[in-house]
């Protein structure tokens, strides 16, 4: 399998500082990651570079077989093949469109809609990723006006409309309540275990978030990769407790993960 994405002592240096330090990182065809961490570990940063849209201060970062910086590498014709859904993406789009128009102009990779004639077929697949969302009810509904869990899965429907190879996640259950949480990771779960759906990589922090059908998973400190590698032998007590540094149990119940910190002494 060919590898659709891998960094290769990769640091992104900022003011002096290391945002990733380091970092040696493969995804193959079909894989979908889970990227756990606390908050300033590096996660968001790992997702830019994904995404081509931050370049490596050292080390090489090739995305589909394209190396960042390389020679023949153009990343205009790069960056449709990635879908990205994350918060900073929702702050770019017109609140005033409709939920339908946000995810027709993914097609044509801006964020807004005017002086465009969408094609009868542009628009079928949008309507088509937006059921599938569970989102068909909002179709005419101006993005501004969406709840957290509704925008996300726009945005999640938005980003597979240029039927990208790579889709990244950055926390999309954020922020979501019980029920909104539940509904997304089940969502999540169909797409992660359909053969046809891109390779995948997702940001959070619980692992409560992680659908059944990620295979592999990332811990990330400081910067620092501290484990990576499939999801039954890294998503460890162990290893979750060295990621946010203290002491915590992972139990798997069924298809689904919970992690609890110790009872007081
Ligand atoms: N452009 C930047 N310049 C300087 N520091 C940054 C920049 N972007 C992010 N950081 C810092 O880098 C660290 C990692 O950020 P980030 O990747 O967003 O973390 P995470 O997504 O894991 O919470 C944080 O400490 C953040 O404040
Ligand atoms: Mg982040």
């Amino acid at each position: 399998m060919s590898d659709v994405l891998e960094l290769v002592d990769v640091s992104v240096v900022r003011d002096g500082r290391a945002l990733v330090d380091d970092v040696s990182w493969s995804v193959k065809e079909g894989e979908r990651w889970v990227i756990l961490g606390p908050n300033g570990a590096g996660k968001t940063t790992l997702l830019n570079l994904a995404s081509s849209y931050l370049f490596p201060s050292t080390g090489t970062a090739t995305i589909l077989g394209e190396q960042l910086g390389g020679v023949g590498t153009d990343v205009f014709e790069l960056r449709p093949r990635i879908g990205m859904a994350g918060v900073a993406m929702a702050d770019k789009l017109p609140k005033r469109q409709t939920v339908l128009q946000t995810v027709l102009t993914a097609a044509y990779g801006m964020t807004a809609t005017w002086h465009e004639n969408y094609e009868a077929v542009d628009e079928e697949r949008a309507r088509a990723f937006l059921d599938r969302l569970g989102m068909t009810e909002y179709l005419d509904r101006r993005f501004g006006t969406l709840s957290e869990g509704e925008r996300k899965r726009t945005l999640i429907a938005r980003a597979m409309m240029t039927d990208p190879e790579l889709l990244l996640l950055d926390e999309p259950a954020a922020g979501l309540d019980l029920g909104g949480r539940e509904d997304l990771v089940r969502r999540l779960g169909r797409l992660a275990r359909d053969p046809f759906a891109p390779s995948m990589i997702m940001v959070t922090h619980h692992v409560e978030e992680i659908a059944p059908g990620f295979t592999h998973v990332l811990m990330i400190r400081q910067g620092k990769i501290l484990a990576a590698g499939p999801m039954e032998t890294e998503l460890s007590s162990r290893n979750l407790s060295l990621c946010f540094g203290l002491p915590l149990i992972v139990e798997h119940t069924g298809d689904r993960y919970t992690a609890h910190g110790l009872p007081l002494s």
